[in-house]
């Protein structure tokens, strides 16, 4: 059981939704603490969103944390949004691991501080036989990064005669994404009002519904998940076709 309780009933299934973790900065700004103080706060939130899609049974969840273009940030910064992902980790696995979730990370983390890249290690190696819940953190992530990565991958299984061009489909493009475990993005939320994709699983959101809650993500509470549970509820899901399929 968890504290979050709510009448709403989505009538929609949800598989797999994803977050764009957007306006910590802004909102530490508003309080008058500085940036890093935003990501801290937007960190506790994450686990807040875990119990939230709980009590919807959304078994897949993605939550974009560091962009291959956020280098470009102030390295002190980077440091410390760093520094809170290992606390997260730390606080963390053993909730993580009560609950059946398998931690699964997109992105390259290779250039990551190496005490940062061991305790990702070991919650990976930890969670690994776990499958009621799939918690993908985007690190060190962009989505044509990983679209190139899965292309080159097949082209070299052509080059070696493993695959002829014709067995090139989404299935086996899919296989070679980060996410190869998990089902197409059904929702994605980008919080504080801005309404991008930002290289965000783009491949993966080809039919998913985009919801954009004015709100800080430190401010994304319940109450506001909920506002856009409804939202979502309220689109006509085609999928090209021309009536819901899901
Ligand atoms: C965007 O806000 C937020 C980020 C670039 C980082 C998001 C990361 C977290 C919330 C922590 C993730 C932690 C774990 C454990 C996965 P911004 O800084 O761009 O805000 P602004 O647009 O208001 O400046």
């Amino acid at each position: 059981m968890n504290e979050f309780k709510t009448n709403f009933t989505l009538t929609k299934k949800i598989d797999h939704i994803a977050f764009i973790m957007d306006g910590n900065g802004r909102w530490a700004k508003a309080h008058n603490r500085p940036r890093t103080y935003g990501h801290k706060v937007g960190c506790d939130r994450l686990i807040d969103v875990f119990e939230y899609c709980k009590v919807f049974h959304i078994k897949y969840m993605s939550f974009y944390a560091f962009s291959t273009e956020n280098w470009k940030r102030p390295k002190s910064e980077i440091s410390q949004l760093f520094k809170y992902l290992e606390i997260f980790f730390k606080k963390e696995i053993d909730h993580l691991m009560r609950d059946g979730v398998k931690i699964i990370i997109s992105g390259d983390i290779s250039p990551l501080p190496s005490k940062t890249q061991k305790t990702i290690k070991e919650a990976l190696v930890k969670t690994h036989a776990n499958d009621k819940y799939f918690f993908n953190i985007c690190l060190n992530y962009g989505s044509r990064d990983e679209i190139i990565k899965a292309t080159k991958e097949i082209s070299a299984l052509v080059k070696d005669n493993r695959i002829s061009i014709d067995e090139i489909d989404n299935q086996l493009f899919n296989k070679h994404l980060y996410t190869s475990e998990m089902p197409d993005v059904d929702l994605l939320i980008r919080t504080s009002g801005e309404e991008r994709l930002s290289n965000f699983l783009l491949y993966q959101s080809a039919y998913a519904e985009f919801v954009f809650p004015k709100v800080h993500w430190p401010d994304f509470t319940f109450d506001v998940f909920i506002s856009c549970l409804q939202e979502f509820e309220g689109r006509n899901r085609r999928f090209g076709g021309i009536k819901n399929e899901k």
